[in-house]
């Protein structure tokens, strides 16, 4: 139940016994377990497998005291069904076959049923419930729509959204109905997981922070708002990320949320100001942190976890995923700082 999960009580800003850990990207290539089936399978086929989806899920749970899983997947994964093409290309990262470039390419972005295109994921889903026998809640997730329309639009990862904001400046009427075929899509994507066993949900704005406070309230923010409101009716709580968000926070709770995500480039107590009392907090150690000396981790460890007033309303969290680099022995040195905070 709700009431014995610290991470779930937290997002709810009820009493916590320790402070709630998870991590972005706890499954991935920092773990020898998943770099050995990373040389037998693409990362696609991982995805599109619902055992082995589960499998690597459960890989970080297995090893390390975490409170939360998150199901193993992609943000990128609904662009297939949306009809935009893309594969991961060994070490530059997603790569869009026919990217969206003009109204007419926007156009023939259309919506799908994601109980149908994406079942796979739904099914991992229930495989990942069943095994983890209640012993830690599962996350579902998805990208939100302006990180997944900056991919489509910009063909991979960028520097500086030329493409993009392009776009939206010369062509604010199709952006419109591209954000709008998007969100419905995110929002029944969502849905459904929650449907099949997840019992939190965190929205992906990953590369949000490159737009102006006005830009975001103006183009993204009532795409956002719908996805979230759309998904309120359900009992369970929506986590709302996004990097380089110092400036955005203001407008980003007012999409909506329970959970609002942030980096590490603002003090986590100056975030918590902006933030107010109303909603929990989810984050904010630099990932880089993890590459420094054990002392100086648990400095910094430390230092997040009374700057964020952890026991009330806060989810100790990177800023952004693990990175591959990453010694696993300093993973497990986070998650003993964190757990032992406020304990005699
Ligand atoms: O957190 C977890 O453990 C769940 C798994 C997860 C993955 N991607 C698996 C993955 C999650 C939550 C994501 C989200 C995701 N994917 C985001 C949002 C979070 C963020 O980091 O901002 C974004 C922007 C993507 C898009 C994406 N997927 C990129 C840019 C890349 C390539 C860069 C890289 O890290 O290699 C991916 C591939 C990807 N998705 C990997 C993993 C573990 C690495 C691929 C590999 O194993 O080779």
């Amino acid at each position: 139940m709700e009431h014995d999960y610290p991470f779930l009580r937290a997002c709810r800003r009820r009493p916590v016994d320790r402070v709630p850990v998870w991590l972005m990207r706890q499954a991935g290539r920092y773990m020898p377990e998943y770099r050995a089936l990373r040389e037998k399978h693409s990362i696609l086929e991982l995805c599109g497998t619902p055992e082995l989806a589960a499998e690597v899920t459960l890989q970080p749970i297995n090893r390390f005291d975490l409170d939360a899983a998150i199901i193993f997947a992609d943000i990128l994964l609904p662009l297939e069904g949306l009809g935009v093409g893309f594969h991961f290309a060994a070490g530059e990262g997603p790569v869009i076959e026919k990217p969206v470039r003009t109204p007419e390419d926007a156009d023939a972005v259309r919506p799908f049923d994601p109980t149908v295109g994406l079942g796979h994921v739904l099914e991992a889903i229930k495989i990942v419930r069943r095994e983890l026998e209640g012993r830690v809640p599962l996350i579902g997730f998805a990208g939100a729509p302006f990180t997944l329309a900056s991919y489509m639009i910009e063909g991979g990862s960028s520097k500086n959204y030329l493409l993009m904001k392009s776009f939206m400046y010369q062509h604010p009427e199709a952006w419109d109905r591209l954000m709008r075929v998007i969100r419905e899509v995110t929002r029944d994507y969502l849905a459904a997981q929650i449907e099949a066993g997840a019992q939190a949900i965190q929205l992906f704005d990953s590369w949000v922070g490159c737009l102006s406070p006005e830009d975001y309230r103006e183009f993204v923010l009532p795409h956002s708002a719908w996805v979230l409101e759309g998904l309120a009716g359900y009992d369970v709580p929506r986590i709302h990320f996004g990097t380089n968000t110092a400036t955005l926070l203001e407008a980003m709770k007012q999409a909506g949320g329970e959970v609002i995500g942030v980096d590490w480039r603002l003090p986590i107590d100056r975030a918590r100001e902006i933030i107010g009392p109303d909603f929990a907090v989810q984050g904010n150690l630099d990932p880089v942190t993890l590459m420094a000396p054990r002392e100086l981790l648990v400095e910094r460890v430390k230092r997040v976890l009374e700057r964020a007033d952890a026991k009330n309303g806060y989810i100790f969290n990177l800023g952004h995923g693990v990175l591959p680099p990453t010694p696993m022995e300093n993973v497990d040195t986070v998650i003993e700082t964190v757990h032992g905070y406020g304990r005699r």
